[in-house]
């Protein structure tokens, strides 16, 4: 049988369109698993990057960062999966700059750290949509000490626990804010939460309330309400618990008004955000960015995602939007990203 090919949609140099040719076979070192995609799912972060070229270390560019299929080579030490095996897992384009680990190809490599067994009921084109947005909640809320997110940006260091399998969780008594609740990172962050025993309250628009509350929230509120602001702080003071702070992942000029608002009148808190925080927040305020590529998500991979998502403690949430089969599509796919999606991620099949 003849050996397969790869393929990949290319990025020559920043804001050209993709051009789909063929693409070395990606190679599994030590700890590395490729990946035979079947699924491929868009970011926001993937239009920056193509726009702009930002994080973009070699030319010709192999980016994107999620993806789910059946593994196609182990490397020599990887004990946790087989070839043939369903996974989703995200990428280290990001940091290492490599072709080969960027997702918008046939094949991809991922560090085996950074993937999980998907069970044979949930799709690929549901589970695509957790990989980056599982690693960015999980550094935005659970490292302790502040780490670098960029050159001169710190990230949050909220330090709460993990996501637990234990059911009921128990409370930890602390509350959470997050802004955006329905969106990618928004719905994620407010699971993760959720399932690590903390209350959450979720700003999302009124039309998406329904998703929020699905992934856990106790109470969410209009972010177009134009008393939401008292009522989040409201809500916060009756929770009857800890205020952690909030995490803020849509970080706009606009939201961030909001945040230090409520953070005036909560008494300051951390702001976790996923872009650079404002600049001179007040000295209660700890703000920092999370960055989406942290080993912090190690344990989670290793042994939350696969039995979450089996038990429907992990749902694939927001739900996938698939803009077309091919690797073709991708470029229509960041396309639909850049002019704004809506409680759903988009996602390519391939
Ligand atoms: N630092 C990191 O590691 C990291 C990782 C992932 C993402 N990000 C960044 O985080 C941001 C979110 O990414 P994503 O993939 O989660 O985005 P997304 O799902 O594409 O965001 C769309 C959602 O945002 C909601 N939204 C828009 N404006 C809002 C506002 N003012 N208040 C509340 N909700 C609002 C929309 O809700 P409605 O439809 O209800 O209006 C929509 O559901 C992006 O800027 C992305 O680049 C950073």
């Amino acid at each position: 049988m003849a050996a397969p090919k790869n393929q990949a949609a290319w990025l020559a140099k920043a804001d050209t369109p993709l051009e789909v040719s063929n693409a070395p076979m990606p190679t599994a070192g030590p700890g590395e698993i490729v990946v035979k995609n079947a699924a491929i799912a868009i970011n926001p972060l993937d239009w920056h990057m193509q726009d702009y070229g930002v994080f973009i270390q070699q030319w010709p560019a192999i980016f994107g960062c999620d993806v789910a299929g059946e593994v196609y080579k182990t490397g020599p030490d990887v004990q946790r999966f087989k070839k043939g095996d369903r996974v989703i897992g995200h990428t280290i384009n990001l940091i290492s700059g490599r072709a080969q680990d960027g997702a918008f190809a046939l094949y991809t490599t991922l560090q085996a750290d950074k993937a999980a067994i998907l069970p044979h009921t949930i799709s690929f084109t549901d589970g695509v949509v957790v990989p980056l947005a599982l690693e960015a909640t999980i550094c935005a809320l659970s490292l302790k000490i502040p780490g670098v997110a960029m050159p001169g940006v710190a990230t949050p260091a909220l330090g709460l626990p993990y996501p637990s399998l234990e059911d009921p969780v128990q409370s930890v008594g602390k509350t959470l804010v997050v802004y955006g609740g329905s969106s990618s990172v928004g719905s994620m962050a407010t699971q993760l939460a959720t399932a690590a025993g903390i209350h959450v309250i979720a700003i999302a628009g009124a039309h998406n309330f329904d998703l929020s509350k699905r992934c856990g929230a106790a109470q969410v509120f209009d972010y177009k309400d134009a008393s939401f602001v008292d009522k989040v702080v409201e809500a916060v003071r009756k929770s009857g618990h800890e205020f952690v702070g909030i995490f803020d992942t849509i970080s706009i000029p606009d939201t961030y008004s909001n945040d230090l608002a409520i953070l005036a009148k909560l008494g300051g808190g951390h702001l976790a955000c996923s872009h650079p925080p404002p600049e001179d927040v007040p000295a209660n305020v700890k703000a920092g960015m999370a960055f989406c590529v942290n080993e912090i998500a190690t344990p989670v991979w290793r042994d939350y995602v696969t039995p979450a998502l089996q038990a429907g403690k992990l749902q694939c949430l927001p739900p996938p939007t698939v803009v077309g089969n091919g690797l073709e599509y991708i470029q229509e796919a960041l396309k639909k990203s850049k002019a704004g999606v809506s409680a759903t991620k988009l996602v390519v099949t391939v």
